[in-house]
């Protein structure tokens, strides 16, 4: 069955880019993405593997690991990781896993058969320090990510897990967020002394908690 949200993120070795890793290991107390792309030497993941390694900084700040795959080989990787550089002036500065046995692959199930029954598609998985899957995407191989929305989606996730709001459409880090249902106006007065707006009964604005 495929993984779902709130289900833990499946373990595993693999030899990457940076060497041999266990993946909950190296994930360490923060946070981590898992992305696959379908192939080296392409020219969507090319362009993919270089914005990533731009934002890297990005990822850093919020504490979170970025590690990549596709199912080619070491070597494969390194050779590759030049023509990135030379298209997108950055390389990767970040493990890229090896999956020639689609080892990774298929514990993710990143390999779709019936888009293609070889190479993974374009799957990510952002994983939380307590090693849980927080949010699932997949994207054919002919569209590329865009990796600022990953990071907006990030910084929901992060605002989420550690206050009781929710973040409405289109919301970017600082903007305005809403108070879950779940909570009473007796206990959100308690969590947000400062007061918010009630738009609806079940719709309560509330400036973004620090
Ligand atoms: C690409 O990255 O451009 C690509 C990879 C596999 C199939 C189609 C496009």
């Amino acid at each position: 069955m495929a993984l779902q949200l709130g289900d833990e993120a499946p373990d595993f070795t693999a030899d990457t880019t940076e060497g041999k890793i266990q993946f909950h290991n190296w994930i360490g107390n923060g946070w981590a993405v898992l992305f696959s792309h379908p192939k080296d030497f392409t020219p969507v993941c090319t362009t993919e593997l270089g914005r990533v390694a731009q934002l890297k900084p990005e990822f850093d700040k919020r504490g979170v690991k970025v590690i990549g795959l596709s199912v080619d080989p070491l070597g494969s990787h390194k050779e590759w990781s030049k023509d990135i550089q030379d298209v997108t002036g950055s390389s990767p500065n970040f493990p890229l896993i090896a999956d020639s046995d689609r080892k990774v692959a298929s514990l993710y199930n990143m390999i779709h058969p019936n888009a293609n029954d070889t190479l993974t598609v374009r799957s990510v998985f952002v994983i939380g320090p307590d090693k849980k899957i927080k949010l699932t995407l997949t994207y054919p191989a002919s569209t590329g990510r865009n990796f600022d929305e990953l990071l907006r989606v990030i910084d929901s996730l992060q605002l989420t897990a550690k206050h009781k709001v929710a973040t409405p459409s289109d919301w970017k880090h600082g903007q305005d967020v809403i108070i879950v249902p779940s909570l009473s106006d007796d206990d959100a007065k308690k969590q947000f002394p400062a007061g918010w707006k009630t738009l609806k009964p079940y719709l309560r604005v509330v400036s973004q908690p620090k």
